[in-house]
């Protein structure tokens, strides 16, 4: 039988097609988490390939970035036809930021995903065809939605539940090594033993 869900159909057919060119005040992301050496700490850009970014934590050495550098200036880009699923998880969009070459670049977060690893890497690209629509909630904290459950036998369809499974990890992506912005994929601990359970807040520059 299908199931009838006009409402995320809809929502869905819109959040595809949409494009996100309403854009927010700058803004940092910042670390938010129980362990002391990387609470508070931000996010920057750290060139990880041609015109493409990974999010590092700006005050965590690694092989590729041994000293600080600046947090990154970041936007939310909504639609025209956002659509708020609900007021305390937030509206859908994309994240944004400019990349400065000699032309400024825009660029938005999408998850890069290696088969072999239970961890996402979330990288910017230029433009806006790859980006994976993410929230603020009403705390300003970052979140990602969805309505299937696969947890349970059949998976079912249920209201939208926001997720927070973001880690702070040491990566490697084509030749560049940081401690960067991680997505837990599914339920449960990285396989990666340098991950650390952090939230990301949005604050307003
Ligand atoms: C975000 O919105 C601004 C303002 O409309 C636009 O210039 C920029 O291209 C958008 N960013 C992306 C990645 O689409
Ligand atoms: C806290 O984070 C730092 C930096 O990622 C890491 O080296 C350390 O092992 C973490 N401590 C705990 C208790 O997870
Ligand atoms: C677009 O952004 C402006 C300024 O932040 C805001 O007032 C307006 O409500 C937004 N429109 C939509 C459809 O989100
Ligand atoms: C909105 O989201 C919150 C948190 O997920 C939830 O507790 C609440 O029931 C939702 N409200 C509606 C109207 O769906």
């Amino acid at each position: 039988m299908k199931l009838a869900l006009p409402t995320l159909a809809l929502a869905l057919a819109a959040s595809t097609s949409a494009q996100y060119y309403n854009q927010s005040k700058p803004f940092h992301l910042v670390v938010v988490s129980e362990n002391k050496t990387i609470d508070g700490d931000t996010l920057s850009a750290c060139h990880t390939g041609a015109a493409i970014e990974s999010l590092c934590l700006s005050k965590q050495p690694s092989s590729s970035k041994p000293t600080p550098i600046t947090p990154a200036t970041f936007y939310f880009n909504t639609s025209n036809s956002a659509i708020t699923p609900n007021d305390t998880r937030g509206v859908t969009g994309i994240v944004t930021y400019v990349l400065r070459t000699n032309l400024p670049t825009p660029e938005s977060l999408d998850l890069y995903i290696n088969p072999t690893s239970d961890v996402a890497l979330p990288l910017l690209w230029p433009g806006d065809t790859m980006a994976t629509t993410m929230n603020f909630d009403n705390q300003n904290l970052l979140n990602i939605q969805g309505y299937v459950d696969d947890t349970v036998s059949p998976p079912v369809a249920r209201d939208n539940q926001a997720y927070y499974r973001w880690y702070s990890c040491s990566t490697y992506w084509q030749g560049y090594q940081y401690v960067t912005l991680a997505w837990k994929l599914g339920k449960g601990n990285p396989q990666n033993p340098s991950c650390v359970k952090i939230d990301v807040k949005r604050v307003w520059i």
